[in-house]
């Protein structure tokens, strides 16, 4: 009814799939249908005690005023301590600037950098909040495709023949949602040459990079000449299981950092206090939650990786990260969309639609193995049913 009155810079942002599957799955659950969930990117451990434990303290210490819009010092030195340990990133805390969550920081970022008619880079399949706000910021979004013979990751050629004199902005996700891929340091040696001497900037999105199955933490940021040019994206929900407290943060040259503050305090004036408090704890606390968490979802990954090799019609890499599989199902010669509601509708199994992720999704399904290993076998199995029925109807 009010179409024509919202503002025209509304049309450009998209919803986001997994909501929208977790929404259709309640409402099923509502009707009394038993539902096994592998479609939200969400960690199912709670938060860790002593976290929690410092955010109640916090809250009774009376931390529930406003405070330094840019995030107050003692998170951002500890933000900087950890970049230091886990990336190699020496940085200063009025280049960081703290967010009420990682979506947040990619918000900001993108709406500080791009003007209208400006392009940016992104990678197709990705997170979808990438591609909505740049539209939304009236950027153009060029894409780049993750092919899984280059094992998803983004091929540096294929994005250098997309640069123009538009280009102001690369994104890069590693390890990667929807694929699990991760860039390999001569991926992003390749990457920091291709921009050499080019006024662009990468907006490098590694909110996923504790949760790495091999190998070692690779950030663009370490590279000779990149520093200044790149904004790191990062945050507390993945690698401490804080999602719902709403804490990330972005880490940039200094003047982005002040364009951001200010974005930030006309939007949210700052993130939560005592939510900063507990994110203090998170990261000079015990740090052994994490790679407990990481070691259950290698053994739930390489379970559900052999389950959907073992279905016929299905191939699956071995994500080398964060907690998707990115099975590709074009053997079985179905749409990704109609697998995605037929499983939800008659299997009672909530997954994503490959293409959901862009274009070159398709052909492809995403599954969140966060979620019990019960649930996995149970899941699989159903899915197995599902799609052999599904298959033989279909001939
Ligand atoms: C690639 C990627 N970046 C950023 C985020 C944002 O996380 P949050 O806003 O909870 O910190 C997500 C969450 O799913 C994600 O998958």
């Amino acid at each position: 009814m009010f179409d024509h009155l919202l503002a025209n810079r509304l049309q450009g942002l998209a919803g986001e799939a997994a909501f929208k599957m977790l929404a259709a799955a309640n409402r099923l659950e509502a009707q009394g249908k038993k539902i096994i969930h592998f479609e939200i990117g969400e960690p199912d451990f709670p938060t860790a005690k002593n976290i929690v434990a410092a955010g109640k303290k916090a809250l009774d210490d009376g931390f529930t005023t406003y405070c330094q819009s840019q995030g107050i010092i003692k998170l951002r030195e500890a933000i900087a301590e950890h970049v230091f340990q886990y990336k190699g990133i020496k940085t200063e805390v009025d280049e960081i600037v703290v967010t009420p969550g990682g979506k947040a920081a990619i918000f900001y970022t993108i709406c500080v950098l791009v003007n209208p008619g400006e392009e940016v880079i992104y990678p197709n399949p990705g997170f979808p909040a990438y591609s909505s706000v740049i539209r939304y910021a009236g950027g153009i979004p060029v894409p780049v495709d993750l092919r899984e013979e280059n094992d998803f990751r983004l091929d540096i050629n294929e994005l250098k023949a997309k640069i123009t004199s538009k280009t102001k902005l690369i994104i890069l996700n590693s390890p990667s949602n929807p694929t699990g891929s991760a860039l390999t340091r001569s991926d992003l040696e390749a990457l920091a040459d291709v921009i050499k001497g080019k006024d662009i900037f990468v907006m490098s999105d590694e909110i996923y990079d504790r949760i790495l199955y091999d190998g070692k933490v690779e950030s663009i940021a370490v590279l000779p000449g990149m520093k200044d040019k790149t904004i790191i994206v990062d945050g507390f929900s993945k690698a401490y299981c804080m999602t719902g407290w709403r804490l990330g943060y972005g880490i940039m040259h200094k003047e982005i950092a002040q364009n951001v503050t200010r974005l930030l305090i006309n939007s949210n004036s700052c993130t939560t206090h005592f939510v900063q408090i507990a994110g203090i704890e998170a990261l000079t606390g015990p740090q052994d939650s994490v790679g407990r968490m990481t070691e259950e979802y290698r053994r739930r990954r390489d379970v559900i990786v052999d389950g959907l090799n073992a279905m016929d019609g299905i191939t699956c890499r071995n994500p080398k990260g964060a907690f998707y599989a990115f099975p590709n199902i074009t053997g079985t010669g179905l749409k990704s969309s109609q697998v995605a509601d037929y499983l939800l509708n008659e299997a009672g199994v909530a997954l994503l639609d490959g293409s959901s992720f862009g274009s070159a999704g398709e052909g492809y399904l995403r599954l969140s193995y966060a979620t019990s290993m019960d649930n996995i076998h149970a899941g699989l199995e159903k899915i197995q049913k599902a799609l052999r029925k599904m298959i033989s109807t279909a001939k």
